[in-house]
């Protein structure tokens, strides 16, 4: 389940109600969906694409989006950090960037037209669309593993827009996950 932090990770929303509100008023689409598929780790593409069909489909469907892909990142992925480093720099793209994760953790960071930049934690289950135009970036948590499926509506993929802004400096890629909450 996704949480939201703002403010520096001072404050957080964990609730998927008000996570998906507040994503919501900065035009960002949030859903949970089931991602409890008996699947095998290393499950390839075509497999992990076919379990998830139907909702592939529903997205498609909706979104205007021509091809899926599985993304796999974990320690064991050669040039992981070369791989991290074209996605944790502010950038925008001239498409949709939608991602279910199926397993693991990342974190997006959204930099709205306006107010100030929104961190979002994904885990299983959480869907998100980042609409096109809009500036964000991502970094993988600590145990630097995820699975999830990406979408696209241009078949040549994923083009990234780099602004340079330099203020993904600012933030660091600390998940906090369900701990933040556990009262002290
Ligand atoms: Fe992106």
């Amino acid at each position: 389940m996704a949480v939201v932090k703002l403010e520096g990770g001072t404050k957080a929303i964990a609730s998927p109600a008000e996570v998906r509100e507040y994503l919501d008023a900065i035009g960002i689409e949030y859903e949970q969906w089931s991602h409890d598929q008996p699947l095998p780790e290393d499950a390839s593409q075509d497999e992990v694409l076919g379990a998830y069909s139907g909702p592939i489909e529903k997205l498609k469907e909706r979104g205007g989006y021509t091809t899926a892909d599985v993304i796999v990142m974990n320690p064991r992925t050669p040039g992981l950090d070369e791989m991290l480093a074209k996605f944790n720099k502010e950038h925008w793209h001239d498409e949709d960037e939608i991602r279910f994760t199926i397993s693991g953790h990342g974190i997006f960071h959204i930099h709205p037209r306006e107010g100030p930049v929104v961190t979002v934690e994904v885990s299983g289950g959480d869907l998100i669309r980042i609409p096109r135009m809009t500036r964000h970036w991502f970094n993988l948590c600590e145990d630097r593993q995820i699975k999830a499926i990406r979408l696209f509506q241009n078949k040549s993929g994923w083009t990234p827009y780099y602004t340079g802004s330099g203020v993904d400096g600012n933030f660091q890629p600390v998940c906090m996950g369900p701990t933040y909450f556990t009262p002290h």
